[in-house]
């Protein structure tokens, strides 16, 4: 009996004083016993409850769920220094949910260390050979707009939601780039993974106790089962295209990314390397994922940005007739249509599709600023704090396209390195430049084609709340599209 009492008092003791913040770690709200600071906000409200914090604890601080210490750091300047000045120590993922249990250490949004290194090198360089960042991309990215203007034009008057067919049309860029085909926007079974990702991306939840502790999927919570359901079916899509190109497989006729990741594994089948059968699916899943849901998010909010303001939507219409007429948008017009760069730059700020960005891990014990960053220990590098800083971007609240513009009309330099939606450093988004070039082409086309309209003018969709999951997303609403 005494021994039993003994042995709970001491189990207890030990675990509240795991779940006491050391002394060492930045410091934080008060820690309680067991639970450390678990039930402080929901995961579903964390950036808005961040902005909280940092006004209390300043612009680094530590949480404790139950005994695991998280870092939130905040401001351009810190993120700068941590992620990019000492990328070599904060380039790692945290042993969190999709880490362990979906990607299993392979891919590259969730992996790390050499695999990861190898594998970000060989998807640059390859993606860079199919057009990454170069002008033949481009009529890639204007026959997809083109299809989709199409389609769009078939809607006539009627109001609609556009969700479903932008990301189809948005994911076909990938698509050719990783499998070298396209897919009908009624294709059912590609609608159908285009919504299950969809579904993936927005109820996950970085902030969320099931990411942070892994081992609580054993639990079978429905949540994780469904969204494993959802990732398993997106999975065997992309097994059956890779099985495809296996069949089909000519060294001399290197379409995509599948037939250059076959043809380095054959390259190097003698020797111990990271391109295995099981991370060529994850990275293609991974490229597919972020490649479809970002970018066609950004391009939702700037179309709800265009209804709320139609006097922009004129600007920037004329700014495009004088410029293009209604011949083909290149993106050797973007320098010519700083107005258009500086609608979407603040898109993108305001938009602030990936608030909490992917969260990164310390590779060593490393201190800054007298804070210690204890090795594995997860870090949150708030892009938030970034787009709404005061110091950054005056009145950070209202949308003001001109803060990108200096007294020349010109977009501007200095406001425009601050702005760092794709993050920084070592892990800076792999699609970045693909996502700008989109992002011009197909806002530019909307414009030179269509007048965009709410659904309803007496009562326009609401682009102050979103749906936060991995991504931040405007709620569904309808839009019209007349034809200019
Ligand atoms: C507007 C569009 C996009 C935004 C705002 C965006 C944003 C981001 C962010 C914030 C990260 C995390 C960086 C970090 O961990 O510090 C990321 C990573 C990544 N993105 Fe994007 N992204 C966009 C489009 C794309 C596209 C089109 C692709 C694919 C072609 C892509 C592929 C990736 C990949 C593979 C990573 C993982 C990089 C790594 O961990 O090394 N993204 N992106």
């Amino acid at each position: 009996m005494w021994v039993t009492v003994a042995i709970i008092v001491v189990l207890v003791c030990l675990i509240c004083g795991l779940s006491k913040r050391p002394r060492v770690l930045p410091p934080g709200p008060t820690s309680y016993p067991f639970i450390g600071n678990v039930g402080l906000f929901k995961p579903s409200e964390a950036p808005k409850a961040h902005r909280k914090l940092r006004k209390i604890y300043g612009d680094i601080y530590s949480l404790m769920i139950f005994y695991k210490p998280i870092i939130v750091v905040h401001g351009y300047h810190h993120i700068r220094e941590l992620l990019a000045k000492h990328g070599d120590v904060f380039s790692e993922r945290p042993k969190i949910l999709p880490t362990v249990a979906i990607a299993k250490g392979k891919g590259l949004l969730w992996s790390s260390g050499p695999l990861w290194k190898e594998q970000r090198t060989f998807a640059l360089t390859t993606m860079r050979k199919f057009g990454f960042g170069k002008r033949c991309l481009e009529s890639q990215i204007m026959e997809e707009v083109d299809c989709l203007m199409d389609e769009l034009e078939k809607y006539g008057q009627e109001a609609f939601d556009i969700q479903s067919i932008l990301n189809t049309s948005v994911s076909n860029v990938i698509c050719s780039l990783l499998f070298g085909k396209r897919f009908h926007y009624k294709d059912a079974q590609f609608t159908k993974l285009i919504r299950l990702l969809n579904e993936i991306v927005s109820t996950a939840n970085a902030s969320s106790i099931e990411f942070i502790f892994p081992w609580l999927r054993h639990l079978q919570l429905s949540d994780f089962r469904t969204r494993m359901e959802k990732t398993n079916e997106v999975t065997s899509f992309i097994n059956e295209m890779i099985e495809d190109h296996r069949n089909n497989f000519d060294e001399n006729n290197i379409n995509d990314y599948i037939d250059a990741f076959l043809l380095e594994q054959k390259q190097r089948d003698n020797e111990i390397n990271t391109f295995s059968d099981e991370q060529l699916v994850v990275s293609v899943r991974d490229f597919f994922g972020a490649g479809t849901e970002t970018t066609s998010t950004t391009l939702r909010w700037a179309l709800l940005y265009l209804i709320h303001y139609p006097q922009w939507q004129k600007i920037l219409q004329k700014d495009i007739d004088d410029v293009i007429g209604q011949g083909q948008p290149k993106m050797e017009h973007r320098d010519k249509l700083p107005r258009v760069e500086a609608f979407i730059l603040e898109i993108q700020r305001v938009a602030d599709i990936v608030p909490m960005n992917l969260p990164h891990a310390s590779g060593e014990d490393f201190v800054y600023e007298g804070h210690l960053f204890p090795k594995g220990v997860l870090v949150f590098c708030i892009l938030d704090s970034v787009m709404s800083d005061p110091e950054a971007f005056p009145e950070p609240t209202k949308f003001k396209p001109e803060r990108f513009l200096d007294d020349n009309g010109n977009c501007q330099g200095e406001q425009k390195n601050k702005l760092i939606p794709f993050s920084i450093g070592r892990r800076v988004c792999l699609g970045e430049s693909l996502a700008k070039m989109e992002l011009f082409l197909f806002f530019t086309r909307f414009l030179q084609k269509f007048e965009i309209k709410p659904e309803d003018p007496e009562c326009l969709p609401s682009y102050t709340e979103g749906i936060l999951g991995i991504t931040y997303s405007p709620k569904p609403f309808k839009l019209r599209l007349l034809k200019r």
